[in-house]
């Protein structure tokens, strides 16, 4: 089952069975997913928040996408293994390409970055090698300083029309799928309707697109000092963790 294989089997479920990609940065974690039946293990650049303790995705490198894609490929038997792209790593198709070669190298099934029109050469570069890559239109993370915050998108007609111009230029340059973050739900079903491939929505409505991605530490309540407002936890290992820490040294230093 090569990752073009797999990437052409998602590619596959546009209208079908909804999708479901949740994110994973170690081996543990991952290795539950894959065997729980996830579609697809994202190393999402969200590592840098929910792992790594930095403010936000831009202090992200490439050596720590390598390092955590390398655990996560380790883990993965059956699902498909996106990993992010980093900011500053692909500011040229010919650079994106090198990146996306050397996250491949480290075990890497496909790609994900962020953009559409803009980046519509890029992705090109990439699937043009052979390495299948995931879009990521909407709220793109990596521009929270160029942007002053984290902002829904398409609220104007303006910002309806450019996200539906994304996603026809991402689809066109060749990706497998894309992820439509924190738009209004009636853009995302929308443009989810207009786009050939499968849309995976994140915080853009229930129900609004080809499948769903969630962050597991949100998932699951791992990181329990943000959570963002559309998400649903359905476990609280921090508190499990603090129970059992707390247990524990109720038994080792006593009452
Ligand atoms: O980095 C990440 O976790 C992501 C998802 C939220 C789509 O890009
Ligand atoms: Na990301």
């Amino acid at each position: 089952n090569t990752p073009l294989a797999q990437a052409a089997a998602i590619r596959s479920r546009k209208g079908g069975k909804p999708i479901a990609m949740l994110t994973a940065y170690d081996y543990p974690t991952a290795r539950t997913l894959d065997e729980a039946g996830v579609d697809i293990l994202l190393v999402g650049d969200s590592l840098g928040m929910v792992v790594l303790g930095y403010p936000d995705t831009t202090h992200v490198t490439l050596a720590h996408m390598l390092h955590h894609g390398e655990a996560v490929a380790r883990a993965a038997k059956r699902a498909l293994v996106v990993v992010d792209l980093p900011i500053n790593t692909y500011d040229t198709p010919e650079q994106a390409l090198d990146t996306a070669r050397k996250l491949v190298a480290a075990g890497a099934g496909a790609v994900k970055l962020e953009g559409g029109c803009d980046k519509e050469a890029h992705i090109a570069a990439i699937t043009a090698a052979g390495i299948p890559v995931m879009g990521h239109i909407g709220l793109l993370p990596q521009n929270v300083l160029k942007e002053g915050g984290y902002k829904m998108k398409g609220k104007t007609d303006a910002e309806i029309a450019q996200l539906h111009a994304d996603a026809q230029a991402v689809a066109h340059a060749g990706a497998f799928s894309t992820v439509i973050e924190c738009t209004r739900a009636d853009t995302a079903r929308s443009i989810t309707e207009a786009c050939p491939i499968p849309t995976i929505g994140i915080g853009s409505g229930k129900n609004c697109c080809d499948g769903e991605v969630a962050v597991i530490s949100d998932l699951v309540g791992a990181f329990p000092w943000f959570v963002p407002a559309f998400v649903q936890p359905r476990a609280h290992i921090a508190e499990s963790i603090t129970e059992a820490a707390q247990a524990w040294m109720r038994d080792v230093q006593g009452e």
